[in-house]
């Protein structure tokens, strides 16, 4: 670990870099990239569930960059994740309940952030103001007013933001979009998503006392106290508008990201979501079935069509992102792609890798080089606008019309433009410092 004047020297340095990085000074980002290339990356991880302990794998994994902390307001997750990097790393690793701690950790540079998602937005303000730079996992954020906080704390602070949107760095999906882009299949118009899962039913939860081993103050955060309820973690928050955001905010994010990004789209002029909770008779609360519709005026149409508790889960080969065109289709399957012709023969099919690494060592890349992101602020937001605005039409029971010049907002209809922000805990109130 670095001294506290290195690291201090190290952060100004880097402060500067992404200033460069802001003003795409390419002069003084060749100066950044001969000067950089050896400084050592720490890391702090919140919240130890699998992926959190995936991604400090990630980060662990790549040349100088070591992960310092974790934390968990789950002790025992807390405990195991520190234990399971002791052994792996041969260091001592620290473990924390609290991630101010993490905040307060001059060495610490990035903040990883895999919690619940209502946690996301307010923890990565935070880490911006504190100094950080962050990696959020998706949605980035849980209402759309959340990611528009982002993009100002991202840009005042001048800190990276990459989203958990790893696809983008997948090799054979960026090149599956770049021929898109090129026009292998001309006027692209319409991009469909499909997504099937057998999840089980959570059942009905009682009231009871939280286990001794969370914090369920600092677990709800941000969010106004609700009783706790036996079935509610881990994971099953998803389900539960007040901490998730359904399948949607959840799977979704992956493939609206994808989707958008092939068809060069960014805000919706219509919205309508179709579907409900029609599988268990549990507490779920977000819908277990849905036909999404997202339209980009002129620009083309894309659907998301989603069973996340079905018997059936598609086919080995099963599609995750189909793209029409006027002259053939390219299918975007897990890491490859398939390229179709106007008759629908299959062309080409080219696999590749999966995983975080290429993602995690992106953000890496930003920091000592400025290389740009590949899921920075401004396009993670948009990517979980586009959900949050699905569940929106749901919960409002209506098709929204909105406005792509003013971010999407929601037009006419200031009773849906009132799930555009959440109330918080009194304290917790993201604000950028
Ligand atoms: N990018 C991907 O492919 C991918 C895959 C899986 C999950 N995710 C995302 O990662 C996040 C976590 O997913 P998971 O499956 O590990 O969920 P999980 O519910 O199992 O784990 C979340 C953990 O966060 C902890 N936590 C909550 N508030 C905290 C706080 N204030 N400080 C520290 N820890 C806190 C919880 O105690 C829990 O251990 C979710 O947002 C999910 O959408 C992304």
């Amino acid at each position: 670990m670095q001294d506290q004047q290195s690291s201090i020297n190290r952060r100004s340095f880097m402060g500067g870099t992404l200033a460069a990085g802001f003003s795409t000074s390419m002069a003084l980002h060749s100066n950044v990239l001969a000067n950089s290339k050896s400084e050592k990356l720490v890391v702090g991880v919140m919240g130890m569930g699998g992926r959190g302990n995936h991604l400090a794998r990630s980060f662990e994994s790549l040349e100088n960059v070591e992960v310092a902390a974790v934390c968990d307001v789950d002790r025992k997750r807390s405990e195991a994740a520190r234990q399971a990097l002791n052994k792996s790393t041969g260091r001592e690793i620290k473990s924390y309940t609290d991630f101010r701690k993490i905040l307060d950790d001059k060495s610490i540079d990035i903040l990883v952030i895999a919690t619940c998602n209502h946690w996301h937005a307010p923890a990565a303000i935070m880490g911006c103001n504190a100094g950080k730079h962050v990696y959020v996992e998706k949605p980035c954020s849980h209402n759309p007013h959340e990611g528009e906080l982002m993009i100002e704390a991202s840009k005042r602070h001048k800190r990276l933001i990459q989203h958990g949107t790893q696809r983008r760095s997948w090799p054979m999906i960026v090149e599956g979009i770049k021929k898109l882009h090129e026009g292998v299949i001309g006027r692209v118009y319409h991009a469909h998503c499909l997504y099937t899962s057998s999840r089980g039913s959570i059942g009905k939860g009682k009231p009871t006392t939280p286990p001794a081993h969370l914090d369920y103050d600092l677990w709800q955060g941000p969010a106004p106290r609700r009783p706790f309820k036996s079935n509610m973690l881990h994971y099953n928050w998803h389900w539960l508008w007040h901490w998730g955001n359904g399948e949607v905010g959840n799977n979704g994010v992956h493939y609206v990201d994808i989707a958008r990004w092939g068809l060069q789209v960014d805000y919706p002029t219509r919205v309508n979501y179709a579907g409900g909770h029609y599988m268990y008779d549990d507490d779920r609360e977000t819908p277990d079935t849905s036909d999404v519709s997202l339209e980009f005026g002129d620009k083309g149409l894309i659907t998301w069509r989603a069973t996340s508790c079905s018997p059936f889960r598609g086919d080995e080969d099963g599609t995750f992102v189909t793209f029409t065109g006027e002259k053939g289709a390219l299918a975007i399957n897990r890491a490859s792609y398939i390229l179709y012709d106007a008759k629908g023969k299959e062309v080409e099919r080219k696999n590749g890798a999966s995983g975080s690494n290429g993602h995690t060592q992106n953000l890496v890349d930003g920091i000592r080089k400025g290389t740009p992101l590949a899921a920075d602020i401004q396009t993670a937001h948009v990517s979980a606008l586009l959900c949050h605005l699905a569940n929106i039409s749901h919960r409002q029971d209506k098709l929204l019309r909105c406005d792509p010049k003013h971010g999407g907002r929601i037009l006419n209809d200031p009773e849906a433009m009132k799930l555009w922000k959440r109330e918080y805990e009194k304290g917790w109130e993201p604000k950028v410092g």
